[in-house]
């Protein structure tokens, strides 16, 4: 298996997390992507916790549903990881090749992961020369427990799926945003002053993490998973209006208007904490290039009004994402109301997508 490798022709993109499992499947035409195929199906309750399957049959199940109903041109498929089940940092290394550190990056991972360097697949990507010492080098390292991988690859096999290529949510955002135009110079420069540092941050929303990617100058600087999301609101509304945990969802996504606005207000509490978190770490080291705007995707990221409360709350500019702004969708074949609507939860999909198609 082509773990982290670049070419990959022809395969579906297929995010499974906690929730849900999310097919995505593009074709590249002239002015860039379109949509092929695309599933979403729910997953129940406690069938993958903390990104171990638990539930093999419940979620080899939906897989197959989510094939059923996308009807793929593919069966070889690319996923993503994120979570505890992976360790990214940017590290500094001498000066080497690409392949002088292939051979080292062992040695340079033992370092700087707390697992045994036998039961994680490593990748590396140079960034380039450390700014402030000339012989060393940024690297960005990536390391995933191979039992959480190969437990993800068994249940694909089950339903008729290869996996060819593994990656990290936090990349696929980048992909995404990339394709978006968002990390272009000339957008991002537009809104700021000039010389002012260029920082914009990928904030995507799950149920249970919150992916955070900070880009600087279009290079990725700082990358977080935390443990929070929108099942912290769905908790919230259960204890404010005392509901089970299905009613609760169903009013947090049918009838937000409903919801009591204490339990809304302990959610973005909570959430402005774990985000400021991120934004100070990053701060410590990037002092000069404040993160100017926020860009949020994800499932949470369908919350009416999210962006200008977080607006507001960190005093930052916040915007929803649509990764169907920018590709082309046959509407005899798709819903375009409904894709509009769901946009922003699609961006770690369309990312993996992207990624198969680099040369
Ligand atoms: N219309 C909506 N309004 C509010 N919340 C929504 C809406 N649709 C989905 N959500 C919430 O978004 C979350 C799911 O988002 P998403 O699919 O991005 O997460 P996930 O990938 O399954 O989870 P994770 O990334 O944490 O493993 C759930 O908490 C769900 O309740
Ligand atoms: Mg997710």
């Amino acid at each position: 298996m082509g773990l982290f490798s670049s070419k990959k022709d022809g395969l579906i993109a297929i995010d499974i997390s906690a929730t849900g499992v999310k097919l995505l499947e593009l074709s590249e035409v002239r002015s860039g992507y379109a949509l092929q195929s695309m599933a979403v199906v729910p997953l129940p309750r406690d069938a993958i916790v903390e990104n171990t399957v638990i539930d093999s049959m419940a979620v080899s199940q939906a897989l197959l549903d989510a094939v059923e109903a996308a009807k793929p041109s593919a069966r070889r498929v690319v996923i993503s990881v994120s979570g505890n089940a992976v360790i990214i940092k940017v590290i500094q290394v001498p000066t080497t090749t690409e392949f002088d550190l292939e051979s080292q990056i062992d040695f340079e991972a033992d370092k700087h992961v707390p697992y045994d360097i036998d039961d994680v697949y490593l990748d590396f990507q140079i960034l380039g020369p450390d700014p402030e010492e000339p012989d060393q080098m940024d690297v960005v390292l990536v390391a995933c427990k191979r039992e959480i991988v190969d437990d993800y690859q068994l249940v694909l096999s089950e339903a008729g799926l290869e996996t060819k290529c593994v990656d990290c949510a936090v990349f696929a955002l980048e992909n995404a945003a990339e394709i978006m135009g968002i990390l272009d110079d000339d957008v991002v420069v537009e809104s700021f002053e000039e010389d002012e540092g260029q920082a914009i941050a990928l904030v995507n929303i799950g149920a249970n993490l919150v992916n955070v990617n900070i880009i600087k100058n279009g290079q990725m600087a700082f990358v977080r998973d935390q443990f929070y999301g929108g099942e912290n609101l769905t908790e919230e509304i259960q204890k404010e209006h005392g509901l089970s945990y299905q009613a609760a969802e169903d009013l947090k996504k049918t009838s937000f208007s409903d919801v009591h606005p204490e339990a809304v207000e302990r959610f973005y509490v909570g959430l402005t904490s774990e985000l400021v978190r991120s934004l100070d770490f990053y701060a410590a080291n990037h002092g000069e290039s404040p993160v100017r705007q926020i860009y949020l995707m994800g499932g949470g990221a369908l919350i009416p009004d999210i962006a200008t409360e977080i607006e507001q709350r960190l005093g930052i500019n916040a915007e929803v994402v649509n990764p169907f702004d920018k590709i082309k969708v046959n509407k005899k074949k798709f819903d375009m109301d409904e894709l509009n609507r769901m946009g922003a939860m699609m961006m770690v999909p369309v990312g993996l997508a992207v990624r198969s198609f680099d040369a």
